[in-house]
């Protein structure tokens, strides 16, 4: 077994096998990228991305701020560098799926299959009348049909729009309201934990209201046949042709949208353009995860976020390695489950989140005890600040004291990982992020925006290839969140410490929480538990939890009823109905009156302090300081 990390006091380093074989070993990289970031991606974006066309040099990077733009007029077609470049090797796997059911067979795509199946589906979108710059809402569990149809969107410049399967009918409604899409690509079903979960049932509740017009089922269940708005995925994709030309796009044209949460009560659609993304990705992937076309990554994180659009998708075709995915649960039919894969597969790149390293630790060493993985190379963390307890059980536990731990800080809007540390670099540092990515730059400030040690994470001019190009149709949205705190720099609302030169990052520092690392929103919540019709008003705020990270806590008032029995239960499934089960509050409050300012805001740090059983401060500023008193009573209670 290859030993890819030796230690150094309490830090760990690369190994010499380690260095020899990354793709990036020279610290100087992050001087020579910063004396000229701009001619520093320039380069990147030509050495990694095949162009159909090049820019101009001086419209490499453009700013008007709060705007700007990569690689301007340049042209490419996404799919063409994610399989077409490949096609040289046209027997190597693309993509390996692994259904639930571990006697069910999985399925490996070549290149050349995965190529196939991309062009017939961009055919059977064009054939529905879906033209450049539409926008397409998929909403598929982690099956090959996922990956299938976000790559023949890229191939005829659909804008796809990916809704998390887990969420329930009303998220995906408002989703497909926003970007007004008139296709549909869903499922007839899914395993989870050996269930059956009927997808297509929640698809058809999210239609009405909607300009659907083509609801496409993809076979994971079983070959029927659909009638009406409704198609077979595999009927209409066999009837197509197998080439499909790819659609020369504009580097800064959409490429997919994909809904996050905000302070506010609505998602919001972050923006992402195809060449910056496109660049990003590729050299993201290879260099942050030292991917080599020979290997294969398993990313964790399902298509519905950006980390499974970046890092189990785009990033390894991208660099034509091999992407593993997996249906289900990790704990299905057991504890061992992911490390059967890893070893089954000789998976080298395994890229998960700290919630889920939890979950293992509080399971004891039996199950990893019996695999010795081998094949790993390099470990990732992301979606949340992994703490040192987890770090070390990830490390000893899975890497076997061999592997670094890569923890990657990013989030929907950056589109990429852009705070971290190169494996052929190091050094590896429990519970800290690390470096900004060569030709990157980010900051620490002050409210004001002045540098400081400790504060807000900012990014600092040229803002990076990935990074989000607006709101959907929301320009104020996205004035407003990234750009109005600190002006010339954007705000990533984390709050960050320098150790040394490297960054530790502390955790949001607006109403957004994540929960078992998936992003909520207080506001989110709280406009659906209001809309419970015996709702008066609500307060969310999120508490501590052992391995979820954070959990979200609601404090109700009632219209008239007194009586809340079995009020609890009916709110939870609510919020399972409209939001989905991430969001279901882990307890309910039922109080008279909720802590508020003059103005009428409601102050939930107060409600946070009681909670964690400290005094609350500033109380004078309240309209109704009472309620605190009996708030405090009905915790206790
Ligand atoms: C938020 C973004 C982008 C990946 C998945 C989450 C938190 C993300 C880290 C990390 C500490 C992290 C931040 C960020 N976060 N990675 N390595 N260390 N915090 O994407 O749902 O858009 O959430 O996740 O708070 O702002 P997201």
């Amino acid at each position: 077994m290859v030993l890819y990390v030796t230690k150094k006091g309490s830090k760990y380093y690369p190994s010499k096998a380690m260095k020899e074989q990354a793709w990036v070993n020279n610290p100087n990289i992050y001087k020579e990228a910063d004396k000229n970031p701009v001619k520093f991606w320039s380069n990147l974006a030509k050495e990694g991305i095949n162009w159909d066309k090049l820019w101009g040099e001086k419209n490499t990077y453009v700013e008007k701020l709060p705007y700007f733009w990569w690689f301007k007029g340049g042209k490419l077609n996404f799919s063409v560098n994610a399989l077409d470049r490949h096609l040289g090797n046209p027997n190597k796997i693309a993509l390996k799926w692994i259904p639930e059911n571990p006697k069910e067979k999985p399925t490996e795509l070549t290149y050349s299959e995965l190529h196939k199946k991309v062009c017939q589906f961009a055919n059977v979108l064009k054939s529905f009348g879906v033209k450049k710059g539409d926008a397409v809402s998929i909403y598929l569990p982690l099956i090959p049909e996922a990956a299938i149809a976000m790559l023949a969107c890229t191939r005829i410049g659909a804008i796809h729009s990916v809704v998390f399967s887990a969420f329930a009918p009303d998220a995906l409604k408002t989703r497909i309201q926003d970007c007004e899409a008139k296709v549909l690509i869903t499922a007839d079903g899914y395993f989870r934990r050996g269930e059956l979960v009927d997808l297509l049932t929640k698809a058809k509740k999210a239609l009405k209201g909607t300009k659907i017009k083509k609801v496409i089922v993809a076979n994971r269940i079983k070959k029927k046949k659909y009638s009406g708005k409704f198609v077979s995925f595999d009927k209409v994709i066999e009837e197509q042709s197998p080439f499909c030309e790819p659609e020369m796009m504009n580097s800064e044209d959409p490429m997919f949208i994909l809904y996050t949460s905000g302070t506010t009560g609505k998602p919001k659609g972050v923006i992402h353009d195809t060449g910056g993304y496109a660049v990003q990705s590729y050299w993201t992937t290879k260099w942050v995860f030292d991917l080599h076309p020979e290997e294969t990554m398993w990313c964790t994180a399902d298509i519905g976020w950006i980390t499974g659009h970046t890092y189990a998708v785009y990033g390894p075709l991208l660099n034509g390695a091999t992407t593993l995915i997996y249906e289900g649960t990790p704990d299905y039919p057991n504890m061992g489950r992911w490390w059967k894969i890893i070893d089954d597969n000789k998976v080298n790149v395994f890229y998960t989140a700290p919630t889920a390293i939890r979950m293992f630790i509080k399971e004891g060493d039996k199950w990893v005890k019996k695999h010795k993985m081998p094949s790993l190379k390099v470990l990732g963390t992301v979606g949340e600040p992994i703490d040192e307890k987890a770090w070390k059980w990830y490390f000893s536990k899975i890497g076997k004291n061999r592997c670094p731990i890569i923890d990657t800080w990013w989030q929907t809007e950056t589109g990429g990982t852009i705070i971290n540390v190169l494996p052929g670099i190091g050094p590896f540092v429990p519970t800290i992020a690390g470096k900004s990515f060569p030709g990157t730059r980010h900051l620490i400030v002050d409210h004001k925006g002045n540098k400081k040690n400790q504060g807000f994470l900012a990014q600092k001019s040229p803002f990076t290839p990935g990074m989000l190009h607006g709101v959907w149709k929301n320009h104020k949205k996205y004035a407003d969140t990234y750009w109005k705190a600190f002006k010339k720099y954007y705000d990533t609302s984390d709050g960050a410490i320098m150790k040394g030169n490297l960054i530790k990052i502390t955790g949001r520092t607006d109403d957004v929480m994540k929960v078992s690392g998936h992003r909520l929103s207080t506001a989110e919540l709280e406009n659906a538990i209001n809309k419970y019709k015996k709702v008066n008003e609500s307060a969310v705020v999120p508490i501590p939890d052992k391995i979820r990270g954070q959990v979200p806590v609601a404090f109700v008032v009632l219209k008239k009823t007194k009586n809340d029995k079995g009020m609890e239960g009916k709110i939870k499934k609510h919020v399972d109905n409209t939001l989905g089960p991430t969001a279901r509050p882990h307890k309910v409050y039922f109080v008279n009156d909720l802590p508020k300012t003059r103005s009428g805001k409601i102050m939930r740090r107060i409600l946070k302090n009681l909670l964690a059983n400290e005094e609350p401060k500033g109380l004078m500023t309240l309209v109704n300081p009472g309620c605190v008193d009996e708030i405090k009573e009905i915790i206790k209670a």
